[in-house]
């Protein structure tokens, strides 16, 4: 199965007072099933809005947000939830985990609500195991019951990283994921994301400023002037 994403035109602006300010203006964009794209683009120049919305986080003013071809961007709510839920995941700069959870807890937690309640009840242990398997996959089989404060930068954003393959996703969106990290953690952490994109065909879009993390990737485009140009690969 080959599931691609397509942002079509997609324009969005924000009000300042009374004036809008465009941030994305027209932006097109194809990724292709198991790719692993790098957004650059100056402070400010649209790449979260762009996650954003290409994630379902936020919609367009305009154009359209794309799978395999169908409109999803313009969906239910339900129906966008079920997406944001299961076929997208998630990874922050600032991890965003929930500090009362330990690392286990955080995994779980994504799993719950995919599975509603009752379920959620009746299939606890298995939910456990996969939650434990995702961690010990990220290199944190060791940190299940610590809590956010409990861990490392880099382990915190592994934690998350766990959390995000929870709901076994098709796309992985993250936002400068290496930009609160020193380069050798960063660097580590940019291996893992790549290391899953390959194992498991999972498709990703990350954000970065670095341009050494982007020289890594397979395909790197720029955001500037609200639009998107293809960038040279190799800056490094
Ligand atoms: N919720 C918001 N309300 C108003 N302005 C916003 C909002 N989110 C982002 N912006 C503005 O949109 C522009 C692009 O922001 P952002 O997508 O966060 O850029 P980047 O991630 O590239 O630094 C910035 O000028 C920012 O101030
Ligand atoms: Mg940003």
């Amino acid at each position: 199965m080959s599931v691609h994403l397509s942002a079509i035109g997609l324009e969005k602006s924000y009000r300042k007072g009374k004036i809008q300010v465009p941030v994305l203006r027209g932006v097109d964009l194809e990724v292709e099933h198991g790719e692993l794209v790098a957004i650059v683009g100056a402070s400010g120049s649209g790449k979260s809005t762009l996650l954003h919305v290409l994630g379902l986080l936020d919609g367009p003013d305009a154009g359209s947000v794309q799978l395999s071809g169908e409109r999803i961007d313009n969906l239910s709510e339900h129906r966008r939830d079920v997406l944001r839920n299961r076929t997208f995941g998630f990874i922050f700069q600032f991890y965003h985990l929930l500090p009362e959870l330990s690392a286990l807890e955080n995994v779980m937690a994504p799993l719950m609500i995919r599975h509603g309640v009752r379920a959620y009840l009746a299939q606890r242990k298995m939910i456990r195991k996969e939650a434990t398997a995702l961690l010990e996959r990220v290199g944190l089989g060791h940190r299940l019951t610590h809590r956010p404060a409990e861990l490392s930068g880099g382990e915190m954003q592994r934690a998350a990283i766990a959390r995000a393959l929870a709901g076994s996703p098709e796309f992985l969106l993250a936002d400068e994921p290496t930009g609160n990290l020193d380069a050798a953690t960063g660097q580590s952490v940019l291996e893992l994301l790549r290391d899953l994109n390959r194992e498991r065909g999972l498709t990703m879009m990350l954000v970065t400023h670095d341009a050494h993390i982007a020289a890594q990737t397979d395909r790197t485009v720029r955001l500037a002037e609200g639009r998107i140009e293809e960038w040279a690969t190799v800056l490094a």
